[in-house]
């Protein structure tokens, strides 16, 4: 049996996966990776989970990639393991993710976090991009992610110096979704997430595709890319039920067909 570096549950319709490394502050190691992405794309893959949350501790979200397992590598080696193209696929996940994201978020975690469609931190999380202080830069979107999020000048500050956002201050610039005490990020995630997943699940999917191309297309190509997904919701069952129940002033029930 190998270790589980990510722990994985399903709660009503929430997909659950925790990070777990503890001991390196739940470091993105190459095994870590892998196991995180197939518990997303098992739950991707379930129609029973509509939305899903990644969490680390208390302590740290996560602190970045595994420095041990890139210390000594050649570009060479680098290019051949393509360690980065792995990320595609959580970007290629469909349904919505919640970040709940405590203490660490440094590096490929704050890459991670920024991955997800939405970041409920607690009071102590700390983001930051400190890959300049070890040689090198962000390589897994943080100089793209960071900035679109942020903006040029506060990105390239915390890129540039390396300097930690604290979490009211990542709040402040646009990062995070909402800042919690210590105590509810978690609880807190996954409430908001069982709140979404009572939407329908369609309507939700295509929502997320439409907003994340707002970073690949240019306004009148997304506006018209969104208008086709809307007219595209019309051949769902939930669209007929939800307008329906509207009219009779009822609750709607969403099949997710
Ligand atoms: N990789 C591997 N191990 C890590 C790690 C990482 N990214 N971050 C922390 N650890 C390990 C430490 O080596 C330490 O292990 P030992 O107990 O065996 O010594 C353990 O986790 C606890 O860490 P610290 O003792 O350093 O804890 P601290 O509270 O004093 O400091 C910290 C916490 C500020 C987060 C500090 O650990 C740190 O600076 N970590 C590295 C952060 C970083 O540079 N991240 C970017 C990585 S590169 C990257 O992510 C590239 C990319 O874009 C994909």
């Amino acid at each position: 049996m190998g270790t589980d570096y990510v722990l994985t549950k399903i709660d009503g319709q929430v997909g659950l996966a925790t990070l777990n490394r503890p001991e390196v502050l739940n470091a993105l190691s190459i095994d870590l990776m892998d196991q995180l992405i197939a518990g997303l794309e098992r739950f991707d893959n379930d129609p029973h989970v509509h939305v899903m949350v990644i969490a680390g501790s208390e302590r740290a979200f996560a602190a970045g990639a595994d420095i041990g397992e890139m210390a000594t590598a050649s570009v060479v080696d680098m290019y051949r393991r393509n360690n980065l193209a792995r990320w595609l696929r959580i970007k290629a996940v469909r349904k919505p993710i919640i970040a709940a994201v405590s203490g660490y978020a440094l590096g490929g975690g704050c890459e991670l976090a920024m991955h997800c469609d939405m970041i409920v931190a607690s009071e102590s999380a700390v983001f930051g991009q400190p890959e300049i202080n070890i040689g090198v830069m962000p390589g897994a979107g943080g100089t793209q992610r960071l900035t679109r999020a942020i903006g040029k000048f506060k990105a390239m500050e915390v890129i540039l110096n390396g300097r930690f956002l604290s979490a009211k201050e990542a709040f402040n610039a646009g990062l995070v979704t909402r800042v919690v005490p210590q105590e509810q990020f978690l609880s807190e995630a996954i409430r908001l997430a069982h709140e979404i997943s009572k939407r329908p699940p369609m309507a939700l999917q295509l929502a997320k595709e439409a907003i994340n191309a707002v970073d690949e297309m240019a306004l009148s190509a997304g506006l018209e890319y969104e208008r086709k997904l809307f007219y595209s919701l019309f051949a769902t069952e939930d669209q007929k039920e939800g307008m329906k129940a509207f009219i009779e002033k009822r609750k709607p029930t969403y099949k997710g067909s």
